[in-house]
C-alpha cells in the first residue's frame, strides 16, 4: 500500500502534491518523491523516511511547474531507500511514473528490458514500468502506456508523465485505489479522497481496467482498447477525518475490510499460474538445508504468536517437522534446545517488537537458521534475520491487528506448502487443492463482509456480559485464542478461549445461565467431538453462538445462533472464521462506547521488555 497523486493546473504543482502525500501517509512513510514538470525538463526529488526529510530537502531545491506527480511509499520491492522512492523514471528521465501494488512479471520484464540496453538503479518492480514507456513511446504516450498495460501483470494504481506531452497526465488502476478530482480548469489524481478533499468535493472513482488521460480542462476515460466510458460524479461529503478512514468511523474496522485485498497483494506472485507450487523467491534455502531441518521453532507475541499456532498446524501437518511455538519473552529467557538443525522463524507484523527481536538474536546465537515473517520492509527484524518474507498488508495503523494477522496465515500456509515441496512430503494434488483453496480466499472474505448485520446485533446484544467464553479444537482452538485476545483488548471483556475438550478439566465450572460461549466447529475431523462439548456448554444454560462452515445444518440444533463462513479446506477455515471474530469484538467495543483504535494501556509497537 502506497500512496499516490498528481496534479496539472495553473498553480505550482509541488504545493498539492506535498500537501496530498501529508495525507496519504497513513497509507506509507517509509519515504517520499515528487516530480515536477518545469516546462522543458522533469524534476525529481526524492527522501527516504518521512515526509518531513522530502519537505526539508524541497527548501533548498524548490521544483517549480504547473505538472507533476508525487508518492509516498510503503516498501515491498527494495528496502526503504533514496533510490528505491518514487517517482522512477527511465534512461532519458524523460518519462516518471508512480505506482502502487506490485508487478508480478516484473523480473522478466526487467531482464528482457536489461538485453535491450536499459540500465536500471533500483531494486524495485516499478522502474520497469518507466522504462517499458520509454521503450514503446512513437510520438503516442497514450498507446505507449496502453502498450505497456498490455505486458505488465498484477495490481496497480498508475500514474505517468512525460516531458513529450506536458499538457497531459496518464493514470489507470487495477486492484488498488485511484480517484480524480474534478477542479476549475485544475485536475488532481490520488491514492484516496482525504488527498483531495481541500482542493474539490467533485470525484471519478476509476475503477479496475479504465484508463483515464488527464488535462486541466479535461478527464478522457477510457478502457484498456480505449472505448471510451462515462462516468458518474461522486460527490464525496465525507468530512477530511472520516476521509482519511476512507468513510469508516475506525482504521481498525478500514483493516478489517481491507483484508481481501490484503491477502490476495500478500498471495500475489507468489501462487504458480498452474496452482502447481508455491513461490518464494525470497527463500535461498537449497533443499539439502531444508532435508536437515530436525525442528522448527515459531516465536512471536500477542496476535503474531496467535498466528504462529496456526503455523504450527500447518509446518506439522504438511512438512512432517515437530514445531515448537512460544511466546518471545519466555523463549528467550529459557535456554531453548535450538541448534543448527533448527529453524526459527519470527512473525512480527512491525518487525520492531523488541522481545521477538531479542528472541531471533538468541536463536541466531544458538547456531539456528532465522526466517522473519513481517510487514515492515527494512524493519530491525527483518534486517537480523537471515531470510524474511514480507506480508504486503499495507500499514497497519489501529492497535488491535487485523489485516496483519489473516496476511500472516496466509504466508504460513504458503510457506508450509513450499516446505513440504522441498522435502516431498506433500502429494502435487494436495499441493494444488491448497493454493486453489487460497486463491478463493478474497471472494470469500468478501462473501462475510457482506452481510455483517447479524455479527453486530450479537454484539450489541452480547456486548454488557462481563465474561466470553471462546471454545474450539484443532485450528479452531488456535483461530478462538485470537478471537478471545481480539474482544478482551479492544471491549475489555474478560473473554477466555479454550480447547473444546479441556473444558471439562476445570473450566466448565465458569459455566452458568446466560454466559456467551462462541463455539467454533469449522474443522470436520473433530466435528463431532466439539458438537459434544458445544452441548456440554448448553446442557449449563449457555448463549452459544456457532461459528461454521455453509451447509452444516446440524450445528443449528445445538446452538442459539449461528454464523456460517463460506466452505474452505480445512487449513484455510482459520482465515475465514476469525473475520466474525474480529467484527464481533469491533462491535462489542463500539457497543461499549470503547475507543477502539487506541485501546487503554497499549501501544501499536511494543520496543521495551
Ligand atoms: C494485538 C496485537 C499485539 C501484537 C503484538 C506483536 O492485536 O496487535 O498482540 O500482535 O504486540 O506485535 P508485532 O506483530 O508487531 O511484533
Amino acid at each position: 500500500m502506497c500512496g499516490i497523486v498528481g496534479y496539472i493546473g495553473p498553480e505550482q504543482a509541488s504545493t498539492f502534491l506535498m500537501d496530498g502525500l501529508s495525507k496519504l501517509e497513513y497509507r506509507g512513510y517509509d519515504s517520499a518523491g515528487i516530480a515536477v514538470y518545469d516546462g522543458t525538463q522533469i524534476h525529481v526529488e526524492k527522501s527516504v523516511g518521512r515526509l518531513a526529510n522530502l519537505e526539508k530537502k524541497l527548501e533548498s531545491n524548490q521544483l517549480i511547474g504547473n505538472l507533476g506527480i508525487g508518492h509516498t511509499r510503503w516498501a515491498t520491492h527494495g528496502r526503504p531507500s533514496d533510490v528505491n522512492s518514487h517517482p522512477h523514471t527511465d534512461c532519458s528521465g524523460d518519462f516518471v511514473v508512480v505506482h502502487n501494488g506490485i508487478i508480478e512479471n516484473y523480473m522478466h520484464l526487467k531482464e528482457k528490458l536489461i538485453e535491450k540496453g536499459h540500465i536500471f538503479v533500483s531494486e524495485t518492480d516499478t522502474e520497469v514500468v518507466a522504462h517499458l514507456v520509454e521503450e514503446y513511446y512513437k510520438g503516442d504516450f497514450e498507446a505507449a502506456v496502453k502498450q505497456v498495460l498490455s505486458e505488465i501483470e498484477g495490481s496497480y494504481a498508475l500514474v505517468f508523465m512525460t516531458k513529450h506531452e506536458p499538457d497531459k497526465i496518464i493514470c489507470t488502476k487495477q486492484d488498488n485505489p485511484l480517484v480524480i478530482g474534478l477542479g476549475e480548469g485544475e485536475n488532481f489524481i490520488a491514492s484516496d479522497i482525504p488527498a483531495i478533499i481541500n482542493r474539490t468535493r467533485r470525484t471519478y472513482i476509476l475503477s479496475d481496467g479504465e484508463l483515464a488521460v488527464v488535462t486541466k480542462d479535461s478527464v478522457w476515460v477510457m478502457n484498456r482498447q480505449g472505448v471510451p466510458i462515462t462516468k458518474k460524479v461522486f460527490e464525496v461529503h465525507w468530512d477530511a477525518e472520516a476521509a482519511e478512514k476512507g468513510g469508516y468511523e475506525h482504521f481498525m474496522i478500514k483493516e478489517i475490510y481491507e483484508q481481501p485485498r490484503a491477502i490476495r497483494e500478500t498471495m500475489s506472485s507468489r501462487l504458480a499460474k498452474d496452482d502447481s507450487h508455491i513461490i518464494l523467491d525470497e527463500l535461498k534455502w537449497t533443499k539439502q538445508e531444508m532435508a536437515a531441518i530436525k525442528k522448527i521453532v515459531v516465536v512471536a507475541c500477542g496476535t503474531a504468536y496467535n498466528a504462529g499456532l496456526v503455523g504450527k498446524y500447518y509446518l506439522e501437518s504438511l512438512s512432517r517437522i515437530p514445531v515448537e511455538v512460544d511466546v518471545a519473552s519466555e523463549f528467550r529467557y529459557r535456554s531453548p534446545l535450538v541448534d543448527e538443525n533448527t529453524l526459527a522463524i519470527v512473525v512480527s507484523q512491525s518487525g520492531e517488537t523488541l522481545d521477538t527481536l531479542a528472541a531471533l538474536k538468541e536463536a541466531k546465537r544458538l547456531g539456528a537458521k532465522t526466517l522473519a515473517i513481517t510487514n515492515v520492509v527494512g524493519s530491525s527484524i527483518s534486517r537480523e534475520a537471515d531470510q524474511v518474507i514480507y506480508t504486503w498488508a499495507g500499514p497497519e495503523i489501529a492497535v488491535a491487528s487485523t489485516k496483519a494477522y489473516t496476511t500472516q496465515l496466509v504466508l504460513m500456509s504458503m510457506l508450509a506448502i513450499y516446505i513440504a515441496g522441498l522435502r516431498d512430503t506433500i502429494s502435487a494434488e494436495r499441493s494444488r487443492e491448497l493454493i486453489s483453496g487460497l486463491r478463493n480466499l478474497p471472494a470469500q472474505l468478501h462473501e462475510i463482509l457482506e452481510d455483517v448485520e447479524s455479527i453486530k446485533t450479537f454484539a450489541q446484544k452480547y456486548g454488557f456480559n462481563e465474561d466470553v467464553f471462546f471454545i474450539g479444537r484443532s485450528l479452531d482452538y488456535a483461530v478462538a485464542l485470537e478471537g478471545a485476545l481480539k474482544l478482551k483488548e479492544i471491549s475489555y471483556i474478560h473473554a477466555e478461549a479454550y480447547a473444546a475438550g479441556e473444558l471439562k478439566h476445570g473450566t466448565l465450572a465458569l459455566i452458568i445461565e446466560g454466559v456467551p460461549v462462541i463455539a467454533l466447529a469449522t474443522q470436520h475431523d473433530v466435528y463431532e467431538k466439539t458438537l459434544s462439548n458445544i452441548k456440554e456448554v448448553k446442557a449449563r444454560d449457555a448463549i452459544v453462538i456457532g461459528i461454521a462452515q455453509q451447509g452444516d445444518e446440524q450445528i443449528k440444533k445445538y446452538v442459539d445462533h449461528t454464523i456460517f463462513i463460506p466452505q474452505a479446506d480445512k487449513f484455510l477455515a482459520p482465515i475465514l472464521a476469525v473475520l466474525p471474530l474480529q467484527l464481533l469484538a469491533y462491535y462489542a467495543a463500539v457497543t461499549r462506547g470503547c475507543d477502539v483504535d487506541k485501546p487503554r494501556n497499549l501501544a501499536k509497537s511494543v520496543t521495551v521488555e
